[in-house]
């Protein structure tokens, strides 16, 4: 196993539980299932570079579109406040918007940039070298 991307993987996912039962709030719930996907979408790639899953290159590039089409998603989602106490979101995201929809629009660049570029299994660690730093940029500062 690449311990290189096993870390980027788990710094983009991070560590917490997915739990969303008890999420009360359907705007929260909305944007958690925005980001699940995404995180989905990571680990098919991730699972790709460590060899759990045989490589497979439309597969690849088709998560990276995915990934680009729900990071599109990231800021429509978040604009508007919503809290709910499972989230993770911190508050000063609405305090700092641009900075929070900058960061989101790098994930979607990134992912669409990195789409149809996957051709060996080679590409995947750096793909999600990229790809991961975006998320970990925004994660970092934003998220609990
Ligand atoms: C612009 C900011 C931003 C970017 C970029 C971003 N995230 Fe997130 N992500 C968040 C915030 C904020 C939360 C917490 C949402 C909440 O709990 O309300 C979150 C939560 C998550 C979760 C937990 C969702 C759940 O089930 O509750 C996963 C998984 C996740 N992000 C994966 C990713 C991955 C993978 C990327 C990069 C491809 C990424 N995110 C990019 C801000 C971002």
């Amino acid at each position: 196993m690449n311990k290189t991307i096993a870390t980027i993987t788990l710094i983009a996912l991070g560590t917490a539980a997915l739990a969303h039962g008890g999420v009360k709030n359907k705007d929260v719930l909305a944007r958690m299932e925005v980001m699940k996907t995404i995180g989905e979408q990571m680990k098919v790639l991730g699972a790709m570079a460590k060899g759990q899953t045989a490589f497979d290159a439309a597969a690849a590039n088709a998560a990276l579109t995915e990934i680009a089409a729900q990071s599109a998603q990231i800021a429509p989602m978040f604009e508007t406040r919503a809290d709910d106490p499972k989230s993770e979101a911190l508050p000063i995201i609405w305090a700092q918007w641009d900075d929070f929809a900058t960061l989101a629009s790098a994930s979607e660049t990134t992912a669409a940039a990195l789409a149809g570029t996957i051709t060996a299994k080679a590409d995947l660690g750096r793909a999600l070298g990229q790809l991961g730093g975006t998320c970990k940029a925004c994660h970092s500062k934003y998220r609990e």
